[in-house]
């Protein structure tokens, strides 16, 4: 009881003095009012948790004061001090939301144990409250992760069932342009237009097929894989991927491996695309001459794989949204946005943690960390080890 907040509401001084001094000594800090107005500007000040409050005061009565409490102060409990005589103060008040009453001259140890069941009930309502708002909370994080992974489910099955007829329409353009080049449309009227108009339909087929290859890549439920990885050489294939543009801009590629690193048990093809999304990235915000630093190191029964860049770096009002689904701040038509939404949703699938450092002007650096031994979770029963062998496979590494 000793961090209760308590007010003593009455007119004569003795008795409020006695009950302080007394409650003092068991180390609960009083206020005190004389009279009605007073206590409610103390209450306006300062939040009380209990009021033991006189109905027979001069001015404002006990009564009143108490109704004024329980319009504005919820979760003020008040026990009434009644005149001896009649119970009928005491009745009235609890019908007015009142803890509880004592008839006059009362005896200090009943109040005490009064005082002390008011302040269990505010304790045990504050606990509800939190509890309540802790679920809230917990509520509203699992709708974001379930409309996540549905978001995920449906731009997979969108980006497969797009790609088809993406290959048909490509196939199309591609025969058009062959079609253009014959003997016999030399002559056509505004071939150029057309040509032109077919170059436009290929762009817009490139930047689709982008936007499907990040997703397809994503959410391959059906053939996610577990394999022993070596990340060593899964840097060294991502650089191979990305290496053209960082000879274009005369990038330097640091490494610094932890050689004790040994393999992880993960998902290489999901790994590589995590990979070759945060060095492009890395490559698009660094300028000629800048310089990328690749690290991988153990730690415990982890690892941890950072791309550092000496590039622009991130405003900080865009560092919250930066993995968000299509957000980009490329010139339009160039990014999709997905490539750092895609890459936070592979590492987690697969166990890890991806965080993000940066200060505008002075580069970002992006670490994951993944576990040495990634259990594959979905669609797999535990007891059918069968399932498991399915899901091992070897890494085949892209031919050079
Ligand atoms: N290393 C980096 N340095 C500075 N900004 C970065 C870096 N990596 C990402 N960003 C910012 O985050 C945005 C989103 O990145 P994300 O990879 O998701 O999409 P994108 O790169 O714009 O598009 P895409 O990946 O399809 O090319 C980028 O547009 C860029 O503004
Ligand atoms: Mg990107």
């Amino acid at each position: 009881m000793e961090n209760i907040r308590l007010l003593i509401v009455d007119d004569e001084d003795d008795f409020r003095w006695f009950i302080a001094k007394r409650l003092t000594k068991m180390g609960i800090v009083t206020e005190q009012a004389e009279d009605g107005e007073k206590a409610l500007s103390i209450l306006e000040k300062k939040p009380m948790d209990v009021v033991v409050l006189d109905v027979k005061m001069p001015g404002m009565n006990g009564i009143e004061v108490l109704h004024h409490i329980k319009k504005k102060y919820l979760k003020t409990e008040v026990i009434l001090l009644t005149g001896h005589a009649t119970t009928q103060d005491g009745v009235e008040g609890i019908k007015s939301g009142a803890f509880d009453y004592l008839g006059k001259p009362i005896e200090l140890e009943h109040l005490l144990g009064k005082i002390n069941h008011a302040y269990q009930k505010i304790q045990r309502e504050e606990e509800k409250l939190r509890e309540a708002e802790f679920r809230a909370k917990m509520e509203q994080q699992m709708i974001a992760t379930e409309r996540l992974a549905s978001l995920g489910t449906l731009a997979a099955g969108v980006a497969h069932e797009i790609n088809n007829p993406l290959a048909i329409i490509k196939e199309a353009v591609g025969w058009m342009k062959l079609l253009l080049r014959r003997e016999e449309l030399t002559k056509m009227p505004r071939r150029q237009d057309f040509e032109m108009g077919l170059d436009k339909i290929e762009k817009g087929i490139e930047r689709t097929r982008r936007i499907t290859h990040q997703l397809l890549g994503f959410v391959r439920k059906t053939d996610s894989v577990l394999a022993e990885v070596n990340l060593n050489e899964l840097v060294d294939e991502a650089v191979q991927l990305v290496n053209m543009e960082v000879a274009n801009k005369e990038i330097e590629i640091v490494r610094e491996i932890d050689t004790s690193l040994g393999t992880i048990w993960s998902d290489p093809y999901q790994l590589r695309q995590v990979l070759v999304n945060l060095l492009t990235n890395a490559i698009y915000a660094t300028g000629s001459g800048g310089k990328i630093t690749i690290i991988l190191e153990a730690i415990g029964e982890e690892v941890a794989l950072t791309v550092r860049d000496t590039g622009e770096g991130i405003p900080k009002e865009n560092l919250e949204r930066m993995f968000e689904p299509f957000f980009s701040t490329k010139p339009p038509g160039e990014g999709t946005g997905l490539g750092l939404f895609v890459t936070r949703s592979i590492v987690e699938k697969l166990g890890g943690k991806i965080e993000l450092e940066s200060q505008l002007g002075q580069g970002a650096s992006f670490s994951i960390k993944l576990p040495k031994y990634h259990e594959i979770k979905e669609g797999l029963d535990k007891n059918n080890h069968v399932d498991l062998l399915d899901k091992i496979t070897k890494y085949n590494r892209l031919p050079h």
